[in-house]
């Protein structure tokens, strides 16, 4: 969707003060193109609506090192999900006593990583986990501090792949267990049990199951005075178009905050910062009328771009120039070899025709992160725009063939 910094000026589309189509020219397309702009106005806007929170940026979002060090200097901690994501994190300059090390399955390997890092928190959501970690904590470290993950068993109102806090998911501890932990804390002398963790689900088109979920973490932790910390994770929506309604994150955090009162919160969104700040320029390679539709075949498809054919989510699709004319109705497909590999279904847009540069929009977060090399397609670079709009650089570079197949032996 468009914004106050990916809007239309004098007909043509731009990210801040920079022409999009300039990037395609000289970058070529597939790009992913982002804006410090709205990534730091979007951390701001949840500082100032959670002032007391500490805000952990999910680095599963996008973990590109330059927009860690832009998030990381302006103030945020992070969430990361794997020993690669701590590593990324701290080659952006995180300090590691704000890094909450979070994940359903860390090896051992991960856990001795960040344990000799420094990391502040550990998520456990696994009784085996927390033997390992408990067992793990050496001399050198007196005790590290543990956030038991609460699977709450509430379905959030998201995509059903998205949707994390019901009972039969993989994810978190239920009630009766985290309450034996607790009741039980002497069998893990190295460990702090100082929070709980909840995340129900990405994309949240309501408040009303994160308020269910904070009270059934506030009813668990009632005889647990040292539980201290509630880390109600990630899931503050965007709008991927103009008639998908969900809440302003003011209005979220109005709706949870005056459950929390008397806690330290944590927050660990990644969606919110950074979705509407990125998006993909692509070009148009061919067009073809089959079977009665209209495709437009592009230079980038799932491989670049995965979340229309993994979860059936909509990205808006707008010509960098705007063009008069009757709208028509196509079918914006990739080049790769899969059926689902459609990146806009149905979509309206002035007349179509080879060599046209698209922008696929709110393409932020999870969008590079989730890129493949299935097809042996080199995944796209990385552009950031400046925090002034006015200069842009590339901060990953296209792979290349040779990247394709630098790590294979023999
Ligand atoms: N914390 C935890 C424990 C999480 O599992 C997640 C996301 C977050 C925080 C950040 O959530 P956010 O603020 O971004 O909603 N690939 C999917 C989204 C998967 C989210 C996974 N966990 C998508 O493209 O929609």
């Amino acid at each position: 969707m468009l914004n106050s910094s990916i809007r239309y000026a004098g007909g043509r589309l731009v990210c801040d003060g920079v022409a999009l189509a300039d990037i395609a020219a000289q970058v070529g397309t597939p790009v992913y193109v982002y804006s410090t702009m709205r990534m730091l106005s979007n951390l701001r806007r949840i500082q100032a609506a959670f002032p007391n929170a500490h805000i952990h940026y999910s680095a599963k979002a996008n973990a590109n090192l330059s927009i860690l060090r832009t998030l990381i200097n302006a103030g945020a901690g992070i969430d990361a999900v794997s020993a690669g994501e701590i590593h990324r994190a701290l080659l952006a300059g995180v300090n590691p006593a704000d890094v909450v090390f979070a994940g359903v399955g860390k090896t051992g390997q991960e856990l001795f990583y960040a344990l000799s890092q420094g990391v502040g928190w550990f998520n456990v959501e696994n009784v085996e986990e927390l033997r390992l970690l408990n067992s793990m904590v050496g001399t050198a470290i007196s005790s590290v501090r543990v956030a038991l993950r609460l699977n709450p068993d509430i379905t959030a109102n998201t995509h059903r792949h998205i949707a994390t806090g019901h009972g039969k998911a993989k994810f978190g501890l239920n009630a009766d267990t985290i309450r034996s932990i607790l009741t039980h804390q002497d069998d893990y002398p190295n460990l702090r049990f100082n929070g709980i963790h909840i995340h129900i689900g990405s994309q949240l088109h309501d408040a009303s199951a994160t308020q269910a979920a904070i009270r059934a973490v506030l009813e668990l932790i009632d005889p647990f005075p040292e539980i201290t910390t509630i880390n109600i994770g990630g899931g503050l929506p965007v709008p991927y178009s103009a008639d998908e309604v969900v809440p302003t994150i003011e209005a979220f955090a109005a709706a949870i905050l005056p459950l929390l009162e008397g806690y330290d919160i944590i927050l660990e969104p990644g969606r919110s910062i950074i979705a509407d700040a990125g998006l993909l320029l692509a070009r148009v390679q061919y067009v073809k009328d089959q079977g009665g539709a209209k495709f437009a075949i592009l230079d980038a498809g799932m491989t670049d771009l995965i979340r229309p054919a993994l979860y059936e989510a909509h990205h808006e699709i707008v010509p960098l120039v705007e063009k008069g004319g009757a709208p028509e109705v196509v079918q914006v497909v990739g080049p790769v070899c899969e059926t689902t590999d459609v990146l806009g279904r149905d979509v309206s847009v002035p007349r179509l025709e080879a060599g046209d540069s698209l922008a696929l929009l709110t393409a932020g977060a999870y969008g590079m992160v989730m890129a493949s090399n299935y097809n042996a397609r080199p995944r796209p670079p990385e552009v950031l725009v400046s925090a002034d709009g006015n200069a842009w650089s590339v901060i990953r570079r296209r792979e290349s063939w040779d990247d394709l197949v630098a790590a294979e032996l023999g």
